[in-house]
């Protein structure tokens, strides 16, 4: 393999705030090391299509603060076939791209090992995506500024459930992961969380409505990670059912979790995860993540972080459970 001159970098899946911070950090210390930076737009969609620029240290200039990316992004099915990932090579070879900064997360790291492996190409990923579900990372970029905005949202709602002394329910991102939403319950002082790595089951519900509500409360809220059959809306048609004595509303936070300039954490994580990438490809480092863990970079291999079973702190549930009393 000869030596990497020009690396290739995009923002892939669902936006996250932090991302461009990750674009300027990979942008500033990809150059100040001597390479040449091509930003790809919209993901491997405009990898397919050959949208890419060069860019200078002018073109992260005053995006740290901005939410979502500059660099544009997109879910790609073309990308899933190694047909389309033909074309990003050809599109990679054309550019003289010879290394790949992906910023993304579940999804987006798939395609780049399969991309890395088909090609015999060095990529590096950054997870970037609000959800916290990849594996070897503490955290993702934009988990905590996600965290935050869902917290005041949610601070709000308190206000109303408690003059009006009703139940709420909050669904909340996440995905196939409960993190956003335990988390946010234990900061925003719910009653409950309802997530997919402890699933309430009906007596459990029923349990927690006696527990939580009959003794001392009058209103309360529950955060529910979404999910396609038992979301929000599922528990409170249930407890309008079961509890009917209980005035129930719906909240399904949905986009805005997504938006809103970048917490300082995020900022700070996104910077110190480019700087890691470039380091990693100095190194010669091949299809690894950017993961951060016991407060120092870590070089994750894409078939680590893409597993889906990272592990959840089952004390988060206790530490809710008997705060919540
Ligand atoms: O992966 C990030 C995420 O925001 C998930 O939490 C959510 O399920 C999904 O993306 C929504 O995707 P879209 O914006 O394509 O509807």
């Amino acid at each position: 393999m000869g030596k990497i001159k020009t690396i290739g970098i995009l923002t892939s899946g669902g936006d996250a705030p932090g991302m461009n911070a990750a674009i300027r950090a990979v942008t500033r210390a990809g150059i100040y090391n001597g390479y040449t930076i091509k930003g790809v737009y919209r993901g491997y969609e405009g990898l397919m299509r050959d949208e890419v620029k060069t860019f200078t240290t002018e073109d992260v200039s005053g995006i740290i603060m901005r939410g979502g990316t500059i660099l544009k992004t997109a879910r790609s099915q073309d990308f899933m076939k190694p047909e389309g990932r033909k074309r990003a090579y050809e599109t990679c070879m054309r550019e003289g791209i010879d290394a790949l900064v992906v910023i993304g997360g579940n999804g987006s790291l798939t395609g780049a090992q399969a991309f890395a492996e088909e090609h015999d190409f060095q990529v590096i990923g950054l997870p970037g995506t609000i959800d916290n579900d990849l594996y070897g990372t503490d955290a993702t970029i934009g988990y905590d500024t996600s965290m935050n905005t869902i917290m005041e949202c949610v601070d709000r709602i308190r206000d109303t459930a408690n003059s009006h002394e009703r139940i709420f329910f909050v669904e909340v991102m996440g995905r196939e992961a409960g993190y956003l939403a335990q988390n946010c319950a234990i900061a925003c002082g719910a009653e409950a969380a309802i997530i997919p790595e402890d699933m309430t089951d009906a007596d459990q519900l029923a349990e927690f409505m006696h527990r939580g509500i009959r003794k001392s409360k009058k209103s309360c809220i529950v955060i529910v990670s979404e999910s396609p059959k038992c979301g929000a809306m599922y528990y409170a048609e249930r407890v309008k059912k079961e509890f009917p004595g209980f005035d129930v509303r719906v909240s399904i936070l949905g986009h805005l979790q997504r938006g809103g300039s970048p917490s300082a954490r995020d900022r700070i994580l996104a910077s110190c995860m480019g700087v890691g990438a470039i380091d990693a490809i100095k190194q010669g480092m091949r299809n690894v993540m950017i993961g951060y863990r016991y407060n120092d970079v870590a070089y994750v291999p894409f078939s680590e972080c893409i597993r889906t079973d990272k592990p959840f702190d089952k004390r988060l549930i206790t530490v809710l459970n008997e705060l919540s009393i």
